[in-house]
């Protein structure tokens, strides 16, 4: 790609320093409104450039690989999950994929710290009683929620956004517990006082609240199944920040109307947006999927979408490649 500035493909509205450095390094189109592009026009985009930058809701799959021709060899994802891109099609088409790791972790682990402190103790139910009039004075048994120190928190998948969200977790004084396809660092394990669980089922049995922070993929569509979910006790909490497709929505949504779950603080939902039964059930919290939403975040993904462009288009390997097979550790066993 010597010779010519490379021509980059932007599918949305990116923040505007990373949107001035893009400018500065390459040959971009830039994508003015904030409307995800059709599928016809991320083809037609794509095919006439050498790298596509798309972003989560730019559905990348084997047709779409089919159909862009030769000249797009790289996708540098503006985002950490994948699951909108088919990996293994692109690989095949000679495309490498790239994503931007890492850098929202913190961020994310926040939100989800916010999540399950917000359920419990009912905050978003507080705002709304009082905006709504019905706050009468303080009463000894008005709005009572459950205490959060002293509870387990259940990780699947501890990761990076995993292991953040133990240290804060740890700090408001709950007791970690995590399940991955294999165990992490044993001086991490120590330093968060994290008990491991080989059996996601009998970990699920025994914790207060859930965290969902493995990525989606083939084997965890559905992994807190209706029979999972079964396996919470009563008084269980549900936190998810990752993918809506990890959990049985419905299932979920119809265990807390009856009871049988105490709450839900989602951050994502199985068809982009909450079910108009998630939206009527008590005890959730339901945000726009706006875990890594702070400007630090989103310009830190962009700076790392633009290492991986023009690391790949000065002939080297850019270092957040998606590979294929690599064993993530965080995953969860299958079964
Ligand atoms: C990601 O990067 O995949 C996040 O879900 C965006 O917040």
């Amino acid at each position: 790609m010597s010779g010519r500035k490379v021509k980059v493909a932007v599918t949305r509205k990116l923040p505007e320093p990373v949107e001035a450095r893009l400018r500065d390094l390459f040959d971009v189109v830039f994508h003015e409104s904030d409307a995800p592009l059709s599928p016809a026009a991320l083809i037609e985009r794509a095919r006439d450039a050498d790298v596509l930058a798309p972003t989560l809701g730019d559905r990348l799959d084997e047709a779409f690989f089919e159909q862009v021709g030769d000249r797009m060899k790289l996708v540098a994802n503006f985002g950490a999950g994948v699951d909108h891109i088919d990996v293994a099609a692109a690989n095949a088409h000679g495309v490498t994929v790239t994503n931007t790791p890492s850098v929202l972790a913190e961020d994310a682990a926040d939100m989800a710290m916010a999540l399950i402190l917000a359920v419990p103790r009912r905050l978003v139910e507080g705002v709304r009683a009082l905006e709504a009039g019905e706050f009468q004075g303080w009463s000894p048994t008005w709005m009572l929620g459950r205490r959060v120190r002293g509870k387990k928190l259940g990780i699947i998948g501890l990761g990076r956004v995993g292991e953040a969200i133990a240290r804060r977790a740890k700090a408001f004084g709950l007791s970690i517990h995590y399940h991955n396809r294999s165990r992490i660092n044993p001086h991490i394990e120590d330093e968060l006082d994290a008990t491991y669980w080989d059996s996601l089922d009998q970990m699920l049995a025994r914790v207060d609240i859930v965290s969902v922070n493995c990525p989606h993929t083939p084997a965890t569509f559905h992994l807190l199944s209706r029979r999972r979910l079964e396996l919470l006790q009563p008084q269980a909490y549900v936190v998810n920040i990752s993918r809506g497709e990890i959990v049985d929505e419905e299932a979920l949504a119809s265990m807390i109307e009856e009871g049988r779950l105490a709450g839900a603080g989602l951050d994502v939902y199985e068809r982009g947006a909450p079910s108009e039964k998630l939206l009527k059930a008590p005890n959730v919290v339901l945000l726009p999927h706006m875990a890594s939403a702070t400007v630090e975040s989103r310009v830190e993904m962009g700076e790392r979408m633009i290492i991986n462009i023009k690391m790949f288009s000065d002939g080297h390997k850019p270092p957040d490649r998606v590979i294929l097979g690599l064993d993530d550790g965080r995953l969860p066993k299958a079964g």
